[in-house]
């Protein structure tokens, strides 16, 4: 673990992302808290979440919408906010979908959200989700700030 501002990893990935979601009709919107915000962590595996969030979000889109990517802070934690307009998860199925091996997809290992669970938690952060069916998905990550 080593120091890494979340806004600076968030910048990372969603230029690294962005020509996949242009070649597949998806708008990104971007909206970042106005300061670094400083964490204790594996950077690489913090991008690995992103990515599997901005897959599977690209996945639940897949005639295009809206990404929308957004950091916070609360007193002692960076918070990342990752939202789709896609079709949204059914409730009765939302405590499922970081247990690993729950796929809706043909192909799909279902390993996605359990593993970028396990390396939020490893962070001692929290990841929840909020969806609507029809309207959409939402995920949030809360982070442990690094203490100065
Ligand atoms: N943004 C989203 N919108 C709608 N459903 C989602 C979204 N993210 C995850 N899901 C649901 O949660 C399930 C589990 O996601 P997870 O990423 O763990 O596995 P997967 O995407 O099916 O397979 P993979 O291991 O290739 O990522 C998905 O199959 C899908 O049903
Ligand atoms: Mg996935």
């Amino acid at each position: 673990m080593s120091p890494v501002d979340i806004n600076q990893l968030v910048t990372d990935m969603i230029d690294f992302y962005s020509p996949q979601a242009v070649s597949r009709s998806i708008t990104l919107r971007t909206s970042l808290y106005d300061q670094p915000l400083i964490c204790a962590a594996d950077g690489d595996s913090l991008k690995q979440v992103l990515l599997n969030l901005f897959i599977n979000a690209q996945q639940a889109m897949l005639g295009g919408g809206e990404l929308i990517i957004r950091t916070q802070k609360t007193d002692s934690s960076a918070v990342i906010i990752v939202s789709d307009t896609g079709k949204g998860i059914d409730p009765e199925n939302l405590e499922k979908i970081f247990h690993a091996y729950y796929s809706t997809k043909t192909g799909g290992s279902g390993l996605g959200l359990s593993a970028s669970k396990k390396i939020i938690e490893a962070h001692n952060g929290s990841i929840k989700v909020d969806s609507i069916v029809g309207q959409g998905t939402s995920f949030t990550i809360l982070l442990p700030l690094e203490k100065k």
